[in-house]
């Protein structure tokens, strides 16, 4: 699928954003007792923001190329993909922004397999060539908004989430699906310090309800910029879902669960006036610390290739609207 941007997305202006905002959440882990996490943040980081985008992070883990059907539109200008890949929020490997490519170099990804259980008839166990066999890859070039007010156009490939659900057949009666992230404190140094990984109880776990999961704009991404996931990126499969904030997208998924109960999700539990189950890119509902309307697009690593933008509702995907036409989304936020 093509995804096509409004024009209004396309006024550039040259603007950098305070470094304030996207360091916000790192304020949330002080007011809970976290201080630790903010002493991660290196001396070179704190003197230089843009540290992230050095030289050194030359990453060493072995992409393949995927073959994939091509997606021909070109929406925005797409982000560099050395910046799509050096500037993340994986806190399973770290907090600051260059920590996952330092730290998940060394994640082991094969072999991988990931379950789809709970309310289902058929429950599946997929080896992550089974995966990249049954469903074809498709490229969808997306813009991803975090919640911390950046944002960046990415071409994910990938297949759609709906068509690994159905595989497994839901029961009538299930409602939400249930994402886990790997655990395994051994590769992940976040899990083994509650201070390195950001104070989080992992595995890390999302979810949405089964009818946005069935949406086609919902994938499961093995790969980006032509070749297979970095591990920074969340190796070898993740989530995306491109109308909602990023950490609605879990990474490194092995469990998929289906089940007639809303989970807690990970950033709702630590912070739940902050972070809520929808987490839909809303422009009018502000996060309490911070205004929603505006985000700094992330297009390379020099200030002259990051611009201040409009934030669009549903992230511009509008054709999600019809998913939430009986819901008060500011108070489902
Ligand atoms: N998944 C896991 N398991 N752990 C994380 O810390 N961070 C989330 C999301 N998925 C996160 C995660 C957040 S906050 C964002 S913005 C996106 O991943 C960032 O994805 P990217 O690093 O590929 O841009």
């Amino acid at each position: 699928m093509i995804i096509k941007t409004p024009s209004k997305n396309a006024a550039h202006e040259h603007e950098v954003t305070d470094q304030a905002v996207y360091q916000g959440r790192r304020k949330v882990l002080k007011q809970l007792g976290y201080t630790g996490a903010l002493a991660l943040l290196s001396q070179s980081a704190q003197a230089n923001p843009f540290k992230w985008f050095s030289d050194d992070d030359t990453p060493t883990f072995k992409r393949n190329p995927l073959s994939f059907e091509k997606s021909d539109a070109l929406i925005n200008p797409m982000t560099q993909e050395g910046v799509a890949t050096s500037y993340n929020n994986f806190f399973e490997f770290g907090t600051s922004k260059n920590d996952p490519v330092e730290n998940a170099q060394g994640f082991v990804v094969n072999p991988w397999q990931l379950e789809v259980t709970g309310m289902v008839e058929n429950p599946i166990k997929l080896d992550y060539d089974d995966l990249l066999k049954r469903f074809p890859l498709q490229e969808r070039i997306y813009r991803l908004r975090c919640v911390e007010a950046w944002s960046m156009v990415i071409p994910w490939i990938g297949f759609e989430l709906g068509a690994l659900i159905k595989a497994a057949n839901p029961l009538g009666s299930a409602k939400y699906v249930i994402f886990e992230t790997l655990n395994d404190p051994a590769q992940m140094p976040g899990q083994r310090s509650r201070f390195v990984g950001g104070g989080i109880d992992y595995p890390y776990v999302e979810g949405l309800r089964l009818d946005e999961a069935y949406h086609p704009l919902a994938i499961m991404s093995v790969g980006m910029y032509g070749q297979t996931l970095p591990p920074q990126n969340g190796a070898p499969i993740r989530l995306v879902v491109p109308w909602k904030y990023g950490f609605k997208s879990i990474k490194s998924v092995v469990k998929i669960r289906l089940s007639d109960k809303r989970p807690k999700t990970t950033w709702e539990l630590l912070a739940p006036n902050e972070y809520g189950f929808y987490a839909n890119v809303n422009p009018e509902v502000d996060h309490p610390r911070w205004s929603q309307a505006r985000e700094r697009r992330i297009l390379g690593s020099k200030l002259s290739e990051q611009r201040r933008i409009d934030t669009m509702m549903f992230n511009g995907y509008d054709e999600v609207a019809s998913l939430y036409s009986s819901l008060d989304l500011r108070s489902n936020y």
